[in-house]
């Protein structure tokens, strides 16, 4: 069997699949490796350390895509790319089938195999291959250092012969895995940091971080649907947390969103008027901009200003530590790889939980019961 690994080609897209230290682990479960010359390149990752792991290198992608069973990539390739594939191979990416049901038609068309990093179910067996705590864990991370960098004052508390300094005041929306990871590299820094998430069952969490949980008093709802996520509030509930939520936000330095719904927009949480309440110099940092943002004033893409408060709303905020973004993603892969082969082969056992929710395509037709339940 032959995997390839392309070059990303979406803008601004770091990341490569599979790095050289899982090209080693790949070759010892029995395959050859092609990877397009570059692909590794925006990631730290040279053409040399592959192939001095065993890969081939290959110049031309319409050769690799014709060769390969097998295509790892980190977004869901072009259509372009999919045409230029074997009937009957596999694709390994993060595909969005919800999302893109066009793109699902056309896997199906082409004959292409194709398993969806982002359909992986999030439960305690999968945990090795959830590409998308990986990549979440990296946005929070990285959200607590934007919104440092962008604050003009210091993050921790400061005594020197000069004055002492209050430490920062953040405010993390949305306790998920990237909150939560917020939380933690803001606490790391030396702010004082809140948070809030519509499940109660996260208190817990955000308190054994060192933050203080906001309460926010929720009318007789559910909030958390049965695969664990968090479902849209009713408009009066949704008015409630507002309120409370305006408070917090007008006294904090740093306000980091990230709440997010499967399958629906961003929640707005900070309204505009909210962040008119905050003082000039203080920032937001809106990781949900890529599901339109959680702040009302969000600009998708860019860092903007309203009345003296910064917005700042990467989009793909994992690319910007694509090292370590495509190391783990990579060793993802590995991990569902390790569950489907077998003597060599990939082999589709539907009767594991992992493999038919993750096989968005086989066969011309669409086997996740999550891509069709929900389509
Ligand atoms: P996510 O990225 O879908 O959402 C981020 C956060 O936003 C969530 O915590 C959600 O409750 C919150 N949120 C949504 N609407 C909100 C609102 N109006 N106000 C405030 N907060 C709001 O979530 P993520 O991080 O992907 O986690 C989803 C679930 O998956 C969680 O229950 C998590 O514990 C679970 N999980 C389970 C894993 C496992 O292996 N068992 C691994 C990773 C996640």
């Amino acid at each position: 069997m032959i995997v390839g690994v392309c070059k990303e080609t979406k803008q601004n897209e770091k990341r490569v699949a599979l790095t050289p230290e899982g090209t080693e682990k790949l070759l010892s479960l029995g395959f050859d490796i092609t990877v397009e010359s570059g692909a590794g390149a925006h990631s730290s990752y040279t053409d040399q350390s592959y192939e001095e792991a065993g890969a081939a290198i290959e110049q031309n992608r319409e050769e690799l895509l014709k060769k390969c069973d097998l295509l790892l990539a980190v977004q869901a390739p072009d259509e372009k790319t999919i045409n230029s594939m074997k009937s009957g191979a596999v694709l390994i990416s993060f595909i969005w089938p919800l999302q893109n049901s066009d793109y699902v038609e056309h896997l199906k068309k082409q004959n292409i195999t194709a398993l969806a990093m982002d359909t992986i179910p999030r439960i305690s067996r999968a945990q090795t291959m959830d590409a998308l705590s990986t990549m979440s864990n990296i946005a929070g991370y990285k959200a607590a250092l934007l919104g440092a960098n962008q604050l003009d004052k210091y993050m921790p508390m400061m005594m020197t012969a000069a004055g002492t300094i209050p430490p920062a005041k953040v405010l993390v929306l949305g306790a998920g895995v990237a909150g939560l990871q917020a939380i933690a590299t803001a606490k790391r820094l030396g702010a004082v940091v809140e948070a809030f998430d519509i499940r109660p069952v996260v208190k817990e969490q955000v308190e054994s971080l060192g933050a203080t949980f906001v309460e926010v008093p929720i009318e007789e709802e559910e909030t958390e649907s049965k695969g664990g996520y968090a479902k849209e509030l009713t408009e009066r509930n949704k008015q409630k947390q507002r309120e409370v939520i305006h408070q917090h936000v007008k006294k904090s330095d740093i306000v980091i969103t990230t709440a997010l719904i499967p399958g629906k927009p961003a929640p707005l949480l900070v309204t505009k008027a909210m962040v008119e309440d905050m003082a000039p110099g203080s920032v937001v940092v809106d990781i949900a901009a890529e599901q339109g943002g959680n702040c009302e004033v969000t600009k998708p893409g860019k860092t903007s200003d309203h009345r003296g408060v910064s917005i700042v709303a990467p989009l793909n905020i994992p690319s910007l530590l694509a090292f370590h973004a495509s190391k783990l993603y990579s060793k993802n892969i590995l991990s569902l790889l390790n569950l489907l082969v077998d003597d060599g082969q990939l082999t589709f056992d539907f009767e594991d939980d992992i493999i038919l929710n993750a096989t968005v395509t086989h066969n011309g037709d669409i086997v996740s019961p999550f891509v069709k339940d929900n389509s």
